[in-house]
Parts: structure tokens; C-alpha cells; sequence
């Protein structure tokens, strides 16, 4: 990877809330912006030492103050001596700390944490996919609920709103918001604080540590959550592609058909969570810009794999230096016309439907993620190397099923 330079930010904004710094940077100690508090608890620590003794506050108190790209020296150093010295076992440290020491190697995954956030889920099991996904959800609400108390008024209400509408579709919460701005802040923050409450420990140490701004912005938590939860429903949906072809290869035909139906309920969370996004003013984007390069979710192998998993592709990456995909076997539009004529075409039909309504869904989804950028950045170049929002809208044009769009033949 190629080393990059920190870009700085002449200054910050001075408000705490949307389009400013976030609350927990605003109320930092004189210790936690230098460092030195973190610095004396690195000091007094040992690799030697059990992972749960750890100083993660301490670590992440100096992280949210200043943002992770302005890390001073005196905790970073000692990161980077940690890191190479922690044994492999002692999770969640191996996976955390590179993470911490990433300013000028950076990369999308290791921006988001995505193989410490998949050390605590299994995909297999819908319980553990929505305490992790409700879990970041819930995170992200309770930190606008917060800015929505001692911020009242439209847009800190609009995107708690749009937050607490997201956790709703993951637990059983009750939709029904107090008008009052402070009273709905109070219940956003009880449903939050219960869904929370309600975790595995790991998944709650996870969520809690896996939170490292790029910048001081309030408004880069939001979007770091949604990348994260985001780039977990991508994961989820290259297993249940795998297993729907899985299914499909020993003709199981209801058996594939309810793997898709899962890829699209989860996929479903898409727009409630671009709802989310829109909410992202032009001026902070523009800033956590400044700070993203080299971190383009473009670089998504999940994203990346979901495509090459249903259908071949056509040949030539859509930005260079990409990270490479693990190799998919057969695909499952492969897998589909290569049996279709021995089980019966009336019999596939509604696998059929189920494919295409997938296809549906994620040019929906892409569709979505177009035009939210075109809303916030415009016709800028993307921070991956593209032509940006141009690149995206004909990007969402190409189907996941071609063989479905064109073969017109295929029962519905
Ligand atoms: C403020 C909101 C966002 C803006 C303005 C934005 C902008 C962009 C741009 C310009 C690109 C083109 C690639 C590049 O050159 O960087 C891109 C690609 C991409 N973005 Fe976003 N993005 C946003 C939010 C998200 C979120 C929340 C996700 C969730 C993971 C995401 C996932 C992706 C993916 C997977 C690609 C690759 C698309 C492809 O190759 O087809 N983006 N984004």
C-alpha cells in the first residue's frame, strides 16, 4: 500500500454538533488531547498482560479527541512497539492495534476494523448478524440522542429520527416519538441504552472499541457506523449467495430461494440507512474527505464479491490498486442455467423471482447510493480513483442476473 500523507485541517470548527466537532472531542481534557494520559497507561502496560487489562479508554479517549490521522507520536509509538510484540491469541488486540497505527498506510478495512467486527459475528446465525448490526445501530443512536438534547431543533431531530427508525426494524422498540425534541431525545437514548444492555460481552467490547474517527467531526460517527454496518450486510450477503448456490447444486430449489429471501430482508435495511446519510452535511463531508484518501469503500471485497458471486463480471477493476477478491467457484447464474433444464422450468419459477427480486434490491441500493452522492459531493472526483458520481450511476446499471434481464424466456 501506498504511504500517504496526514492532510491537515487548518482548523477545526469550534461548535460541537452537525457540521462541527463531535460532543466527546469538545469536552476533552487538556490530557487527552496531548496524549499523556494515554501515553502513561501504554507506558504501564505489558504485552505480558492479560487483553482484558488493555487501556482501550484511555487509548480511545486521545483517538476521539484529536482524530485517529492526528495521533500524537507518544501513543502511537507505543501502539506500533505493542503491536508487533502482542501474541497472536490475545484477542481482540492483534486485530485492534493496526488499526491504531494506520495514518499514513491506510486502507478501507482497516479504516472500518472489518476483521475485528467479523471476529463477533457469525454469519449463520440471523441473532448474532442484528446484535452486531443493531448493536453499531444503537451506538450511532445513542450519540445523536445525546447531540439532539443539548442541540434541539430540526436537523439533530431529523437524523435521530432516521437513526432510531433503523434500530426500530432490528428490535422490537416501538416507533411512537414524543414531540418535545429533549423528551425524544430521552427515549432514543433509552431504546439505545436497552438495546446495548442486551449484548454479548464481546460484541459490546467490539462495538465500543471499534470506533476510531478519522477526524474530530461529529457528523464522521455517523458515517463510520453506517460504512461499518453497511460493509457487515455485504458480508452477510456473500454467505447467503454462497449457500443459495450451495442449495441450488443439490437441487434444492426452496432451500436456495429462502437464502435469497434473507440477502433481501437484510438488504432492505439499505434505505433506511441511506435516510440516514442524506443527513450528512456538504461542508463535513468535505472533511472526512480530505482525510479518506486511500480509504474508499470502493476497495470493498465484500461489496466486490457479492457481484462476482451471482455472475461473471465483465474483465478490467473499476479503480486501480484494488484488493484482491478471494476466487468464487462457480456463480450462482452459472450454477442456475447449467440445471435449470434437468429440474423443470415451471419448477424453478419462483427462484426465479427471488433472483430477480435480489437484482431489484441492489441496483435499488445503488441507485440510492448515487444519488446521495451526487447530493453531497456532486460531480467531484471519488477519493478511490473514479469519476465518482457518474462512475456509480452506471455502475447500478448493470444487473447481478444478466443472463435473467436478457433471457426474457425465463418463467416469473
Ligand atoms: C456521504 C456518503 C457517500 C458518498 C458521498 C460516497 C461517494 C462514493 C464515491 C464517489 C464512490 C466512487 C468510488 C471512488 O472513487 O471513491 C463510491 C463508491 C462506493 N461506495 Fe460510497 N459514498 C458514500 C457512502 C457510502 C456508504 C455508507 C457505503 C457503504 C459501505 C458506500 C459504499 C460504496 C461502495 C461499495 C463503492 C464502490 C461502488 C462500485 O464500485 O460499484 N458508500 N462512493
Amino acid at each position: 500500500m501506498v504511504e500517504r500523507q496526514v492532510v491537515s485541517v487548518r482548523e477545526w470548527p469550534r461548535h460541537a454538533g452537525p457540521e462541527g466537532i463531535s460532543a466527546r472531542a469538545a469536552a476533552a481534557s487538556p490530557t487527552d488531547v496531548s496524549g499523556a494520559r494515554a501515553a502513561a497507561a501504554l507506558g504501564a502496560w505489558s504485552p505480558d498482560r492479560a487483553p482484558e487489562s488493555f487501556p482501550y479508554q484511555e487509548v480511545l479517549d486521545h483517538f476521539v479527541a484529536v482524530g485517529r490521522m492526528y495521533a500524537g507520536e507518544r501513543v502511537t509509538a507505543p501502539l506500533r512497539a505493542i503491536a508487533v510484540r502482542v501474541p497472536a491469541d490475545s484477542w481482540p488486540l492483534p486485530l485492534w492495534l493496526p488499526s491504531t497505527v494506520d495514518q499514513h498506510n491506510s486502507t478501507y478495512d482497516g479504516y472500518l476494523l472489518t476483521r475485528l467486527l467479523l471476529s463477533v459475528v457469525d454469519l449463520d446465525d440471523e441473532r448474532s448478524v442484528g446484535g452486531l448490526l443493531g448493536g453499531l445501530v444503537a451506538d450511532t443512536l445513542l450519540a445523536e440522542a445525546a447531540m439532539l438534547r443539548s442541540t434541539p431543533g430540526r436537523v439533530c431531530r431529523a437524523r435521530t429520527a432516521a437513526v432510531a427508525s433503523v434500530l426500530g426494524r432490528l428490535s422490537s422498540s416501538d416507533g411512537a416519538a414524543p414531540a418535545d425534541d429533549r423528551e425524544f431525545a430521552d427515549h432514543a437514548g433509552r431504546l439505545a441504552t436497552a438495546f446495548l444492555a442486551g449484548l454479548g460481552r464481546e460484541q459490546a467490547l467490539v462495538i465500543g472499541i471499534a470506533l476510531l474517527p478519522i477526524t474530530r467531526m461529529h457528523d464522521e460517527h455517523m458515517f463510520f457506523r453506517c460504512v461499518q454496518i453497511f460493509e457487515m450486510i455485504y458480508a452477510y450477503l456473500c454467505r447467503r449467495i454462497e449457500l443459495a448456490g450451495v442449495a441450488l447444486l443439490r437441487g434444492e430449489i426452496v432451500a436456495a430461494g429462502e437464502q435469497l429471501d434473507r440477502a433481501i430482508w437484510w438488504l432492505g435495511l439499505s434505505r433506511p440507512l441511506y435516510r440516514v446519510l442524506t443527513t450528512m452535511p456538504r461542508r463535513s463531508f468535505e472533511i472526512i474527505r480530505v482525510h479518506s484518501d486511500g480509504r474508499s469503500a470502493v476497495q470493498s471485497r465484500h461489496y466486490r464479491r457479492i457481484e462476482l458471486l451471482c455472475a461473471p463480471r465483465p474483465a478490467g477493476p473499476p479503480a486501480v490498486g484494488l484488493p484482491p477478491v478471494e476466487p468464487v467457484g462457480a456463480t450462482l447464474q452459472e450454477i442456475f442455467t447449467s440445471i435449470v433444464d434437468s429440474i423443470g422450468r415451471t419448477t424453478v419459477a419462483p427462484l426465479v423471482c427471488r433472483m430477480a427480486d435480489l437484482d431489484r434490491a441492489w441496483r435499488a441500493m445503488k441507485r440510492t447510493h448515487w444519488g446521495v452522492t451526487l447530493k453531497i459531493i456532486g460531480d467531484d472526483r471519488g477519493t478511490g480513483g473514479t469519476s465518482g458520481a457518474e462512475y456509480l450511476k452506471r455502475a447500478a446499471e448493470v444487473p447481478l442476473f444478466p443472463a435473467l434481464v436478457d433471457g426474457a424466456e425465463w418463467p416469473r
